[in-house]
């Protein structure tokens, strides 16, 4: 039996279960090595950080699924991991040491694609970029975008329910996945990766996955919905006067055409912070403007009206009539991309720009605009010195309403003494308003307590109910999205 390099202290069934595993599946299935540990134990904005004394990387779905049995006769924790940019600690072991991380970044292999059926079965590890990458080399997309496109997985975009940039056309993952393979708690394989288009076989496990945050399940593959591959796409960028002119824009537009499959909204104090902190961003427009949209429209068929005549010939009106103060349509892919890397850098440039509460929150779309001026005026009446901005997924009425801290203020201590007051009055705003106080990051960590706090008991008896039917012993994820007993949520 392989003797372990013993990093952070192991209990003895955590030792055992890593022995085991380093025994029956090689090297590459285990570490405990503390410096490749390292990199995986905190979030991606750096809030949340844990240990864990190994780290497993099983490279086939009956590894996943030993490990797990082993984990549950056991008694031992396991966090799932993919990319590590979630955005609400939900990959974040325990601080304790109690848990072992579980990767799935090993298992990335694109099992099948087909452009004849417009599906695709990824393994978990798989990375999003590459998935896109792949469907386009076939003639077809995985429409889903986000900032993170490069690093997260597969199994964290199923896990988390994810949406992103092109929800306004195609839905969240909720919609594009088509079949699930996990394993469950007890080791068992949930098969449901076959995408049929009916299947009435009493509750949907699939749908029960998706969005669980790793805590009733590893997911090892999906089925993945595709769609037709792009002919041409335009990229306009607008100036508006407000989210209410932004919100009516995008109504016009959505009147005259279903090839718009991009609207986003930031404020120009949004803007700023990224011309700030990421070298190579230019303004778009050259007037000055309080609220910017990026829109992106797309056509997949040849014979269809070039993407950039269609939004000319709609936002001309739009811009006669007041609706849009200036606009720019990109005359080229590379100017499409620059305003794309805009969007895409505000986390970045967010991180880089000083400490802020992030609120990932949705509202019904028409409330939207009022939310965000009237919200973010609330917000910074009542604590003084501090910013809201929101901005992000207009259309699907989801914004990151975010709270930047005062000047000057020590980060530590506005988290832990601001911090709480200021997300529990947002929260407050957001359920007065009819929402909910995660749109598409999930709970995690973050949420928990807000979550208990902010929701009906019969919500929180069913989602206790279930993690308990599911996983008895709490071994996935313990401390993410809800405990096992009420006692437990406390923070
Ligand atoms: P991880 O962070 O590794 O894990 C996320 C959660 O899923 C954790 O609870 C983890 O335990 C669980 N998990 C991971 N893999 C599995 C698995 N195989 N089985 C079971 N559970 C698993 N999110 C959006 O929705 N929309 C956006 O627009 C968006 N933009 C982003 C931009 C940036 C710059 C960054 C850094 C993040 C952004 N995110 C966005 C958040 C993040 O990318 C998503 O939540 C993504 O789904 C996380 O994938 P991941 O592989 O990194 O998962
Ligand atoms: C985005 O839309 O940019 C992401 O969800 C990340 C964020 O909340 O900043
Ligand atoms: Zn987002």
């Amino acid at each position: 039996m392989r003797r372990v390099l013993i990093g952070a202290a192991m209990t003895p069934a955590q030792r055992q279960l890593v022995e085991t595993v380093l025994h029956r599946f090689g090297p590459k299935a285990a570490t405990t090595d503390p410096q490749a540990i390292a990199p995986w134990l905190s979030d991606w904005r750096g809030r949340y950080h844990g240990q864990a004394p190994a780290l497993l990387s099983p490279g086939t779905t009956d590894e996943v699924a030993a490990i797990v049995a082993l984990a549950a006769d056991a008694g031992v924790a396991l966090v799932p991991q993919g990319g590590n940019t979630g955005m609400v600690g939900g990959a974040t072991p325990p601080a304790d040491g109690s848990a072992l991380l579980l990767s799935l970044r090993r298992m990335n292999r694109i099992r099948s694609l087909s452009p004849e059926s417009n599906l695709a079965v990824a393994e978990a590890g798989v990375i999003l970029a590459d998935l896109r990458a792949a469907a386009e080399a076939a003639g077809r997309r995985f429409p889903l975008d986000l900032g993170a496109r490069g690093s997260a997985t597969i199994g964290g975009l199923v896990s988390t329910n994810a949406g992103g940039t092109q929800v306004l056309r195609f839905g969240t993952m909720r919609s594009l996945v088509a079949g699930v393979e996990a394993v469950l708690p007890d080791g068992s394989i949930h098969n449901g990766i076959a995408a049929l288009k009916k299947d009435n076989r009493g509750y949907d496990l699939n749908q029960l996955l998706i969005g669980a945050e790793g805590t009733l399940g590893i997911v090892t593959a999906a089925t993945l919905r595709l769609v037709p591959g792009m002919v041409s796409r335009a990229v306009a960028w607008v100036g508006v006067e407000s989210p209410a002119s932004a919100l009516a824009l995008l109504r016009r537009l959505e009147a005259g055409t279903s090839a718009v499959e991009s609207f986003e909204i930031l404020p120009d104090k949004t803007l700023e912070l990224v011309l700030r902190h990421v070298p190579g961003t230019r303004r778009p427009l050259a007037s000055a403007q309080p609220w910017h949209v990026l829109i992106e429209a797309v056509a997949t068929d040849a014979a269809a009206e070039p993407p950039a005549a269609l939004l000319e010939r709609l936002l001309a009106p739009a811009l006669e009539q007041g609706l849009a103060a200036d606009a720019v349509i990109a005359a080229s892919e590379a100017q499409a991309e620059s305003f794309w890397r805009i969007r895409h850098s505000i986390s970045e440039a967010e991180r880089a720009g000083g400490p802020a509460l992030q609120h990932d929150i949705s509202v019904p779309v028409e409330d939207m605009p009022r939310f965000m001026i009237e919200g973010g005026a609330e917000a910074e009446a009542r604590f003084p010195g501090t910013e809201a901005v929101a901005y992000g997924h207009l259309g699907d009425g989801n914004v990151h309403f975010h709270v930047r801290a005062p000047a000057g203020v020590d980060p530590a201590v506005w988290y832990a003494e601001d911090g709480p007051r200021i997300s529990s009055h947002v929260h407050d705003m957001v359920v007065a308003a009819g929402g909910s106080i995660s749109a598409e990051h999930g709970i995690g960590q973050m949420k928990r307590a807000e979550l208990e706090r902010l929701s009906a008991p019969s919500r929180m008896t069913v989602l206790r109910a279930i993690k308990a039917a599911l996983d008895p012993r709490g071994i996935l994820n313990p401390g993410k999205l809800v405990a096992l007993a009420p006692d437990a949520a406390s923070p």
